[in-house]
């Protein structure tokens, strides 16, 4: 691979997926291939053997060197989500020098005061979103709200230094679902104010709220198509793999099947005796996805209440993910928050690559991309390339 091509790790619950591309000439992305392993040692964010883990990582770059037919690369970044991190909001308060006039080194003071309001030692800062910049006390003082999402430095480094061991120099950890609702934002039709990114995979909810069309708050809360996995295994006595298959069928079914006594063919290899009513499933499997998009509306509605009631409607729910995918998971959800709901995906991508189940992924790469832009020229700086690079340095988005 040559030195533009980026590597994008995205850490899931339920599977590590690698999405590699590559920056074309006319500054789009183009994807040269993607690799994925099962995930050990990691579930909803908590990394319970770092050495599996690391080792899950690399087999699915192992496969992804191979679909792109090529070596390592030099920009490699890697997305968390789930309890790994820390999602605060915060006010940084300093005391303007000059009444009514805010330089930039009184930005930087205000913001440092706002990481240092929520960061303790052990979190380092992944993203820092401003919210809103004001000046009170009748001009005597200078006010920024940020969002700002951090991770535990252990987790950060421990997962840093065994991916080196491993061949692996990681450029960047990011907050998957935090690129992803960054980059999708700007894809969307009709650019809404108000509204929440949801990525449901298979352990983790990650929910990014915009409102005014600024990112202002988030939460990645523990709760995804998992929940639905163990239920049917334990109603039909099935193995994962197996419940997971059941569940993509029904998912294609269409509602109408309820209450027509339509008994469905669910067996798998090495099963006979698998013939279940589509009623049944349909008891387990919405009862459950209503279970959830509860949860979530009832972890995210006091975020809502907060940043949107003060700014008017929420507009949308756009759903992306694994579990997003599902048609009941929209159902239920756009019944919960009472707002249009719609899946998205990333359409920039090829259509092969064009699946909710990819656009953690390519928020990372995208991030990848815009890094990478706006690295220096070998052989020369622009004023505003640097100033670019400084700005986001300090801002970390
Ligand atoms: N067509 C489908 N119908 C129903 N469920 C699906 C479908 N495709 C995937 N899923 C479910 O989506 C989940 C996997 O989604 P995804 O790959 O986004 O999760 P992940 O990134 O591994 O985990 P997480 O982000 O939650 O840590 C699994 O629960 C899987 O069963
Ligand atoms: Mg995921």
């Amino acid at each position: 691979m040559n030195k533009k091509t980026i590597l994008a790790i995205d850490v899931g619950t339920g599977m590590v997926k690698v999405l590699a591309g590559r920056m074309q000439p006319d500054g789009s992305l183009g994807i040269l291939g993607t690799g994925a392993a099962p995930t050990v040692g990691y579930d909803k964010g908590i990394i319970s053997d770092i050495n599996a883990l690391t080792h899950s990582i690399r087999q699915a770059v192992d496969c992804v060197i191979m679909a792109a037919d090529s070596q390592t690369t030099d920009n490699v970044y890697l997305g968390l989500s789930g309890a790994s991190l820390a999602m605060q909001n915060s006010i940084g308060s300093i005391a303007l020098a000059n009444q009514e006039t805010v330089t930039p080194q009184d930005i930087e003071r205000a913001y440092t005061a706002a990481s240092f309001a929520v960061i303790d030692n052990n979190y380092e800062k992944l993203h820092v979103f401003p919210v809103k910049e004001s000046v009170i006390a009748e001009g005597t003082a200078f006010e920024v709200d940020v969002h700002m999402i951090s991770a535990q430095k252990t987790i950060l480094e421990g997962l840093t230094q065994l991916l080196a061991a491993n061949g692996l120099t990681l450029k960047g950890i990011v907050a998957g679902g935090i690129v992803a609702a960054e980059t999708i934002k700007k894809e969307l039709t009709g650019h809404p104010s108000n509204f929440i990114f949801m990525d449901i995979g298979a352990g983790t909810a990650d929910c990014v709220l915009y409102a005014d069309g600024k990112l202002c708050s988030s939460a990645s809360l523990p709760f995804g198509g998992d929940y639905i996995t163990n239920d049917l295994m334990q109603g039909l006595s099935v193995n994962r793999s197996h419940a997971e298959e059941i569940k993509r069928y029904y998912s294609r079914l269409s509602p109408d099947l309820r209450n027509q006594g339509v008994v469905l063919d669910c067996n798998d290899y090495g099963t006979t005796d698998k013939h279940v009513s589509y009623d049944f499933l349909y008891d387990i499997i919405e009862s459950r996805t209503e279970e959830i998009a509860a949860l979530v509306h009832e972890a995210v509605k006091p975020l809502v209440d907060e940043h949107i009631a003060v700014n008017g409607l929420l507009e949308a729910v756009y759903l992306t993910g694994g579990a997003g995918t599902m048609p009941s998971m929209v159902t239920c959800i756009a019944k919960a928050f009472q707002a249009h709901t719609e899946i998205v995906k990333p359409m920039q991508l090829a259509d092969e690559y064009a699946s909710p189940l990819n656009t953690a992924g390519y928020g990372i790469i995208s991030y990848g991309v815009q890094n990478l832009a706006s690295e220096p020229v070998a052989g020369g700086k622009s004023a505003w390339g640097g100033f670019i690079h400084k700005a986001k340095k300090l801002l970390k988005i």
